[in-house]
Order: C-alpha cells, then structure tokens, then sequence
C-alpha cells in the first residue's frame, strides 16, 4: 500500500522535499528556545549579564520570523501538494471506473460509486502532505529532545520515554480501529448518496405513485444508521483525546516532582531543571500534533484503502495483448456454441451458433426475456462470453481492439440515453469531429430537420438532464442521428421503436430502414410487419434454443413464433 501511495508523490518530489525540509527545520528551530533558556538561568542570569540576554532575546525574535515563513510555505505548497495528490487519485479512479464492464455497473450502485470517486477521497490531499511531514517532524523532535534529556539527567528521561511509549500506543491503537469506522461511514454515505440519485432519477415515478413518504423513510433510515456510526467515531475520538489530555498533563507534574526532587538533592541544576520542563513541553508538541490530527489521519487512509480497492479490481473486458486495430470491417457475424450467463449457475446461452452474413438483416423474435437482447450485448463485448467463440469477419473479436471493435457496430435501443447539454453535443457522440454540415445531413436523415429547425436556438437547444425536455420520439430520432453520423457497418436495432406511439414509430420505421440500407442489421422487434423486412428470421426461445426459418416455415414449425404471431394478429382485430 505505501509503495501505491509513494507513487502520487512522484511528480511532485521537488514540492514534497521543500515541504519536509522546511518542517524539519521548523522543529529544529523551536528547539532554540528550551536551550537559550537553560543558558540564560544557568549562566547568564547568576553573573547579571542583561545585555547577553538581550541579544539572546534579540536572536531568538529573529529565528522566530524565520520560523513564521517556513510556516507559511509549509501551509500553502504542503496544502498545495496534498490538493495535487487528491486530484491525481480522483482523475486515475474516474479513468479506472471508466474502463470497468458493463457486470461491474450491474452489480455496483452508481450513488455507492460516486461516493467513492467525491467524499471518500475528500481528507487524503491533507493527509498526504501532514501525516509524512508530521511523521518526520514528530519523530526527530522527539529523538532529538530525549537525547537532550538523557544528557541531563537518565531517570527524568526515562520517565518520560515511558510516558511518551503510552501515548503513542493509545494512538496508534486508536487509529486502526478508526481506520475502519471511517470505512463503514464511508459506505453510509455512499447508501445515502445511491439512495438520492435513485430518488431524483425516478422522482415521476415517486410522485406518480404518491410514495414520498415511503422515500423518506428509507432516507431517515440511512440517515440515522449514519449518525449511530458517526456517534461511534466520536466516542473513540473523545476517549482518546481525553486519555491524551490525561497523560499529557501527568507528565509535566511528574517532571516537576521528581526535577524538584533531583534538583534539592543537587543531582541537577536548577537550570537544567528549568530547561528540563521546557523539553518536556517539546516533548507532547509532537504527541499534541499527532492528536490534533487524530480525526483525519483514520478518514484520510480508510479514503485510501476504498480507493485502492477499486483500482485493483482489473477491468474484466479488455485489449487482449496481441489485440488489432481494425478499420472499417465489413458485417460478416459468426457464433460458435457460445455459452454465457449473466449470473453463475443460470445460462442463458450454453451452445449457441449462428451466422450472418454481410449486409444481411436479421430478424430475431421471441417471448421476452429469451436473450434477444443479450445476443446483442455480446457483439460489441459488453459482456464477455464463456465459451465458444464470436467472430466478425472471420476474426475472433477478443483479438479486436475494444475501442476500434465498438465502433463497428451501432446499437440503437428502446431506452435512449442521452446527456444534458445540448442537440449538437448529443449528435456529436457518434462522431466528435463531424463538420456543421455533417451534422445537418445526419439530422436531416433521421427526421429531425423541422424539430431542430423550429427551435429558437436550434442546434444550441439544451435538452435537459437525460433529455428530459424532448419526447419519446425526439429522442429516438436523436439517437438515429447519431447513427447516420457514427456510420458503423454493423447495426443492432434492439426494440427501437417499441416505446414509440403509431405515427412516430412509422416514421421512425422509414428512417430506420435507410439507416440498415447496405449495413449487416441485427433487428429486434415484435411487429411482425417490420420483421417481414428481413432476409431471414431466427426465433430465440428460452434455454438459449434458436430455430431458423422464413415466416412460412416458422409458422408451421415454430411453436412460439405462432403463438407470438396469433397474440399480435388478436390484438390488432379486437
Ligand atoms: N444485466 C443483467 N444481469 C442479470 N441478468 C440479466 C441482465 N440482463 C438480462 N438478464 C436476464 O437474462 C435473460 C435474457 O434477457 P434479455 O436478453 O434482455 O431478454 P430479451 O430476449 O427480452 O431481450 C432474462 O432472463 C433476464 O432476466
Ligand atoms: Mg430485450
């Protein structure tokens, strides 16, 4: 774990060593003081020597000013570096998050995720520059003190050393069991903040079913269970600030009774008695630091340990070593006896094989839930199959480069996601670097000319958050324009116009067809009158089973496709 964390210091070595050595000297020169005075009551202050001792005080007032700069750069850069370390590890998080498969989105709650990339990561930047720093400082003050001390007198240091050995057990003690308090409050408010972005995401639904009330029991009770962890945490902190407190303030009377003691008896000076009490005090600066710290140092390494435990989680699709670019592929699709299943145990595909060729369009029907759409998923390798083989063009697609293999193939679905920002931004996915013209011509093609037109801002209109501010229909024809822009030789059309009403979904039939013109087209439907447009039909049952055939065939062979076709024919008649 430290060499990952020595990692993020890296790029920023020169700021690092600057922040340490001026902490260094910071302790070093808060040292003076103890010393001056031992000089002053020992020596200068029997013999009367005033002027001596102004020029002391004069010295010191000066390491001070000194000390007040390097204070300064140590809060501003050491701030500094920490607020680089954080950012660093945030941007590497979100890279990584964006690398993970579509298994790892299905089984990890976007509120839980957005979590980790934005609150648990919030107390490593200080954490980062202070616990190394205060680890140099803390230490060297107090080796360099408990020399000192040991120079005057062994049983006073002893005493001390015993003190200081306690405390900093209670410490360390206190901060592992903190470590994981932190982490549980960290998935608290991961909880809470999962459960709000379900809540806003679905807040029609909520309102629509009058179930507020509901949401805001489930939200009082992540709350509360938050608080009664929190309440834990404070609990630690109070007891082990308070033992802290306690020790830190037995030790000077200790000090005072046993130098008392030592210095009556002429073992020691009174001097050294007075500068002995000073070095105590600079013995629990360091211990007063650690304490100070003592709330953030357990949040600052649960963020850590969190972030850690997502960046070794390897992406479970990736390039595979001797993966190709290609370029433009043509559309030949092969399935060899491909098993896969979404959750262990439980295949939804355990032998499937299929073929088509280029620029065929493929009919796939079947009650819902057979894997229509899982076919679909396996192409582009949203999901990873376990067995058997699928190639387009005769290679293998785990020997494709996800990136350049994804962009072979277009998916357009019933569900369109699109982001807030605007049209043009939308469109723009298919193709980043599309000219205005381009734009116009895909918009153009999916029917989307008027609409764009009709708005005052045209190109410019912001659709809201998951374009919420278009319809259905725009928003399906939205997706369609990013289609005829991305111009990928494979099209998946999965229920595209399923959600649609009657006259958007003829419309969006004829731009649709246009689309599939001279493309391989995987269509999913359950109009029969658009799966007639295909060259063949393959029904998809239950168990993975698939059975080929034209609508004739199908309807004398094919029991589900019967039935599939006779529901539909009733539906229209009644
Ligand atoms: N992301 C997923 N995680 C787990 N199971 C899934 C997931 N997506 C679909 N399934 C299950 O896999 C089966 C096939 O689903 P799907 O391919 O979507 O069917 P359809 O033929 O209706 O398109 C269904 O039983 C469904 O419950
Ligand atoms: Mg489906």
């Amino acid at each position: 774990m430290l060499k990952q964390a020595l990692k993020y210091y890296k790029p920023y070595q020169a700021l690092f060593i600057i922040d340490l050595l001026c902490a260094v000297a910071v302790a070093i020169i808060e040292l003076l003081f103890p010393y001056a005075i031992s000089h002053i009551v020992d020596e200068l202050l029997p013999m009367g020597k005033w002027i001596e001792m102004i020029k002391i005080g004069v010295l010191l007032l000066i390491a001070y000013i000194f000390n007040t700069f390097l204070y300064m750069v140590i809060d501003y850069w050491g701030e500094k570096l920490g607020m680089y370390i954080e950012n660093d590890m945030r941007n590497d998080l979100f890279t990584h998050l964006q690398k993970m498969s579509y298994r790892f989105f299905d089984n990890n709650k976007t509120g839980q995720l957005i979590a980790r990339v934005s609150n648990d990561l919030h107390q490593i930047g200080t954490v980062a520059h202070y616990a190394p720093e205060q680890l140099i400082v803390a230490s060297s003050m107090l080796i360099t003190t408990v020399i000192i001390m040991f120079s005057i007198s062994k049983l006073l240091a002893g005493l001390i050393l015993l003190n200081v050995g306690l405390l900093l057990g209670i410490n360390i003690n206190f901060t592992k069991k903190m470590v994981n308090t932190s982490r549980e409050l960290f998935g608290n408010v991961g909880e809470m903040a999962a459960q709000l972005e379900e809540n806003f995401a679905g807040i029609r639904v909520v309102q629509a079913y009058s179930y507020e009330e509901q949401q805001r029991k489930s939200f009082q009770d992540i709350t509360l269970e938050y608080c009664s962890k929190q309440q834990e945490g404070f609990k630690r902190v109070a007891v082990c600030n308070g033992i802290t407190y306690y020790v830190t303030k037995l030790l000077p009377v200790l000090i005072i009774l046993t130098g008392g003691w030592l210095t009556l008896h002429q073992e020691i000076s009174e001097g050294q008695f007075f500068s002995f009490i000073l070095l105590t005090n600079m013995v629990l600066k360091p211990i007063e630091m650690i304490s100070n710290f003592v709330a953030r140092y357990p949040k600052g390494i649960a963020g850590f340990k969190n972030f850690m435990e997502i960046m070794q989680i390897e992406p479970e699709i990736a390039d595979a070593q001797d993966a190709v670019e290609v370029d433009k592929l043509k559309g030949e699709i092969e399935f060899s006896n491909v098993a896969f299943s979404y959750d262990e145990g439980k295949p939804v595909f355990s032998q499937l094989s299929l073929e088509i060729k280029e620029g065929e369009t493929i009919a796939f029907v079947g009650s819902s839930g057979a894997g229509k759409s899982t076919i679909c998923n396996l192409i582009p390798r949203f999901y990873e199959i376990e067995k058997g083989q699928i190639k387009i063009q005769g290679m293998d697609i785990k020997k494709i480069k996800l990136s350049s293999l994804r962009k072979q193939i277009g998916v357009v679905a019933q569900d369109v996601f699109l982001f807030s920002g605007t049209i043009e931004e939308n469109i723009r996915f298919g193709k980043p670097e599309a000219s205005e013209e381009e734009l116009w011509e895909a918009a153009k093609k999916a029917m989307l000319y008027d609409f764009i037109q009709g708005q005052p801002k045209g190109m410019k209109t912001v659709i809201g958050e998951r374009g919420i501010k278009l319809s259905g229909g725009q928003k399906q024809r939205l997706s369609i324009a990013r289609m005829f822009l991305k111009n990928p030789p494979i099209l998946i059309l999965d229920e595209a116009t399923s959600a649609l009403d009657a006259e958007n979904e003829m419309e969006i039939h004829k731009a649709l067809k246009q689309l599939s013109l001279g493309r391989t087209t995987l269509l999913i439907a359950h109009r029969f009158s658009t799966i007639r447009d295909a060259n063949r039909i393959i029904v998809v049952d239950a168990g993975g089973k698939i059975e080929e055939g034209s609508h004739d065939t199908l309807m004398q062979s094919n029991i589900t496709y019967k039935k599939l076709y006779q529901l539909q024919q009733n539906g229209k008649a009644s």
